[in-house]
């Protein structure tokens, strides 16, 4: 199969359509996060908020990171209080650290988690107001402080994305904040960092990335200059995920899927997202659900939902997949699925929400926060409230 894409224009997405792409600076390859002082020096900056968690401070990439800064003559201001589905409070806890400290630009290193409550500090500090009232798109009226991210995980892509997801602790629910302002000023993505991924979390964040491809493909919103990193990362993770599951150490697989994390961040931040993320937001909101498990057992009923809008898309995407598919309609989408079921199931990811200990969920109240989430917006299909209920019963199992 040729490894030229050959993705035909969505009519209503034509090569004469407008378009913009934001994208961060990126700095890319092994030893990337050690140019941290560097890039903060570049910046003007002189005592930075240094954001992490508990866990990846355990794997010494806070010390190393600081250490950079260090040498570079850059003060730190530690910062490691971020849960892993990040909440509004510390969000305003993190906001108070930084003001304190008088810091004057963000370095986080971490994965989704860490860059998200990284970034809702810096719209807290610079808006002085509470971070729930920002959801929604391009709320921003002022311009954060400069952010420097380094991922961990090959997932979230927060370090090239104009997304922050936080957990609105008072109602319970995952707020979508979409912004320019959000896209980081430099991301320094560097696969050793990723070494260090337990198994668990690979395949979780890997399948995250398959979806961000997923979505970003089908969106409303995409367009060639999307399609081409939505079909990338697709690619692949669908090669990768299970072979760096059994490879954990091998660089070389690492760095092919933090690449393909990037390149899936590139899409959805642009092309933005769709039903299995809106869907997957309301749940790990109220449940603390993990979010890439989440979007594995999702996605299967949303690919079933968008068929009659979207079959052309899924069909290129099935076909850049090396996925045939037979020819009729129903047939065609039950292979499709039928294959992602098997991948995501291959990965040691859940189907259903029974295997996460969530036999039972409020479908009535998901749905109406499903329905509200941004990355609906973009969705192929406009589906009905007693739809996404259906989706959610259908993929409790
Ligand atoms: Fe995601």
């Amino acid at each position: 199969m040729s490894r030229t894409p050959n993705i035909e224009p969505h009519t209503t997405n034509n090569e004469l359509s407008l378009r913009k792409f934001v994208a961060p600076e990126i700095v890319y390859g092994a030893g990337a996060r050690t140019h941290a002082g560097q890039y903060a020096v570049n910046l003007g900056l002189q005592r930075v908020l240094l954001v992490s968690d508990a866990g990846v401070a355990e794997c010494g990439w806070v010390d190393e990171v600081a250490h950079a800064l260090h040498e570079s003559g850059i003060q730190c201001e530690l910062y490691l209080e971020c849960s892993e589905n990040p909440r509004d409070k510390e969000v305003m806890t993190g906001t108070e650290r930084y003001r304190n400290a008088s810091c004057d630009g963000i370095v986080v290193v971490g994965g989704g988690s860490p860059m998200d409550c990284a970034k809702g500090v810096g719209v807290v500090w610079s808006h002085d107001r509470h971070i729930n009232e920002f959801e929604g798109v391009d709320r921003l009226t002022e311009s954060p402080p400069p952010l420097i991210c380094i991922p961990t995980t090959a997932g979230s892509a927060a370090e090239v994305s104009q997304f922050a997801i936080i957990t609105n602790t008072h109602l319970g629910k995952k707020i979508a904040l979409a912004a320019k302002g959000l896209v980081p000023d430099v991301a320094l993505i560097d696969p050793e960092t990723t070494l260090t991924m337990s198994h668990g979390v690979t395949s979780a964040t890997g399948v995250d990335v398959f979806v961000h491809a997923c979505e970003a493909f089908v969106s409303t919103a995409h367009s060639p200059m999307t399609d081409i990193h939505a079909i990338e990362a697709a690619t692949i993770v669908y090669e990768c995920l299970p072979q760096v599951l059994s490879a954990p150490k091998d660089l070389y697989l690492r760095s092919r899927m933090l690449r393909a994390s990037m390149e899936a961040g590139l899409a959805f931040s642009n092309a933005i997202l769709g039903a299995v993320h809106a869907t997957s937001h309301a749940v790990g909101g109220r449940y603390d659900a993990v979010h890439g498990a989440c979007n594995g057992i999702l996605l299967p009923a949303v690919i079933r939902l968008n068929w009659g809008t979207a079959e052309k898309r899924y069909r290129i995407l099935a076909a850049r997949l090396g996925i045939e598919l037979p020819s009729s309609t129903e047939a065609g989408c039950d292979r499709f699925v039928e294959a992602v079921r098997s991948f995501v199931r291959l990965v040691g990811n859940p189907l259903s929400f029974r295997e996460i200990g969530l036999p039972e969920l409020s479908t009535d109240i998901l749905a109406d926060f499903a329905l509200a989430d941004p990355c609906m917006v973009t969705n192929p299909y406009k589906p009905t409230k007693d739809e996404v209920m259906q989706l959610y019963e259908v993929s409790r199992g």
